[in-house]
C-alpha cells in the first residue's frame, strides 16, 4: 500500500510473498552469503520527521531500535546548532524511541564525536544520562574501528565510532551464535583434566567481542549511494540477529537510505524508518525493492578487511 501526500510518503512493501508457506529454519547458523531470510517480511518506509513518525505507533512496537542521527558535524543535510539545543532534541527522539521499545527489547545509538574548533566531544558520554536516566541498562559500547577517514594533523586522525547497546530490562533477547567469529585456534584441545582432548573452544566460533572492525562506506563501497554517512549493512545484520528473532520488527527513526531497513528485512524482521530528506527515502524504497528483486548487492558478513600486504588483499 502507498500513499502520498504534499508533506509525507509513505511506503509499505512486503517481501517474498510467493515464499509465506516455506517453513521457518529456526536455530540453523546465517547462511552469509544468502541475499534473503525465508520469512516474508514488511518494509514502512516514510519521509516524516521522525517524533511526527513515532506518534501514531502503539508502545512496544519494536525489539530493536538501531539508528546513526545526525552528528552535528555540519554534514549537508544538518543545520549546525548548538550542542544543548542538539541533546535538547536528541532527547525528546530517545525518549519516544523509548516508549516504543519491546520489553525485551534493544536500542543501539551509534555517534562519533562533535567536533569544535579542533576540540573533541565523544557523543555517547553526552548522550549516557539521557539513557540511563530513563532505567536503560547500557550491555556494550561497542567500538567500531574502521580503516578511512580525514587525515589529521593537529591531533590523531580518528577511526572509530562507538554504538552503545541499551536494554530495557535485564531479561533481553540475545542470541550470541548467529553473530560467532572463527576461532583463532578452531583445533585447540584440553591438554589435561577430564576433558582432555576435546576442544577446548566454541566449534561454532567466538564471541566477536565489543571492538568490530567493518569497512565504512566509502567511494569504493560496494553499498555506496549518494548518502554522506551510510551504515555498512554488515554492521547491522550482526545487531539484528543477535538482538532480534525473525518475526520481530527493527526501526531506524534517522534512516538516511534504509541500510538497518535492508540489515532486517534480509533476516525476515519487519522494518520501519523515516527520514526527513525526500531523495534518501526514494533510494532507501529503490534499495529495498532491489533487496527484493535479489539484485541489491552488500558486503558480505564475514567478508575479510582488505589487507595490502596479502595477495589479492586477502580477499
Ligand atoms: C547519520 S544519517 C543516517 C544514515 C543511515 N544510518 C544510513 O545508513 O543511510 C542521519 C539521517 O538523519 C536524517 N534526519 C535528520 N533529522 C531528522 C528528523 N528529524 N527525522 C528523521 N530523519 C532525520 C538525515 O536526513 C540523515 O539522513
Amino acid at each position: 500500500m502507498t500513499h502520498d501526500t504534499t508533506r509525507v510518503s509513505r511506503q509499505q512493501l512486503s517481501l517474498l510473498p510467493d515464499e509465506a508457506e516455506q517453513p521457518l529454519q529456526r536455530g540453523e547458523p546465517p547462511n552469509q552469503e544468502e541475499p534473503f531470510s525465508v520469512r516474508p517480511a514488511r518494509a514502512d518506509l516514510a519521509c516524516q520527521d521522525n517524533l511526527e513518525f513515532m506518534r501514531s505507533i502503539p508502545d512496544g512496537s519494536f525489539k530493536l531500535i538501531v539508528t546513526s542521527p545526525p552528528y552535528n558535524l555540519g554534514k549537508p543535510y544538518e543545520r549546525k546548532a548548538e550542542l544543548d539545543a542538539y541533546l535538547e532534541q536528541q532527547d525528546q527522539v530517545i525518549e519516544e524511541c523509548i516508549r516504543l521499545l519491546h520489553p525485551k527489547g534493544s536500542i543501539c545509538w551509534q555517534v562519533g564525536n562533535f567536533v569544535d574548533n579542533g576540540e573533541i566531544v565523544p557523543l555517547d558520554t553526552l548522550l549516557y544520562p539521557l539513557f540511563r536516566g530513563r532505567g536503560l541498562r547500557l550491555r556494550n559500547r561497542i567500538v567500531w574501528h574502521f580503516g578511512h577517514g580525514l587525515h589529521c594533523t593537529n591531533r590523531l586522525s580518528g577511526r572509530y565510532e562507538t554504538i552503545n547497546w541499551w536494554t530495557a530490562g535485564d531479561d533481553y533477547t540475545w542470541n550470541l551464535d548467529p553473530i560467532r567469529v572463527p576461532s583463532k585456534y578452531p583445533n585447540k584441545r584440553h591438554f589435561k583434566g577430564p576433558n582432555i582432548g576435546k576442544l577446548s573452544g566454541n566449534p561454532m566460533g567466538k564471541n566477536p567481542s565489543d571492538v568490530w572492525e567493518f569497512p565504512n562506506v566509502k567511494s569504493n563501497h560496494v553499498e555506496k549511494t549518494i548518502h554522506p554517512c551510510q551504515f555498512p549493512v554488515e554492521l547491522v545484520e550482526r545487531l539484528v540477529l543477535s538482538m532480534t528473532n525473525e518475526g520481530d520488527a527493527v526501526f531506524d527513526p534517522y534512516m538516511g537510505v534504509g541500510s538497518a531497513l535492508i540489515a532486517a528485512l534480509k533476516h525476515g524482521r519487519d522494518a520501519a524508518g523515516c527520514d526527513i530528506v525526500e531523495e534518501y527515502v526514494e533510494i532507501a524504497t529503490q534499495r529495498v525493492a532491489e533487496l527484493e528483486a535479489g539484485t541489491l548487492r552488500t558486503r558480505p558478513m564475514g567478508k575479510p578487511i582488505y589487507d595490502p600486504s596479502l595477495p589479492r588483499g586477502g580477499h
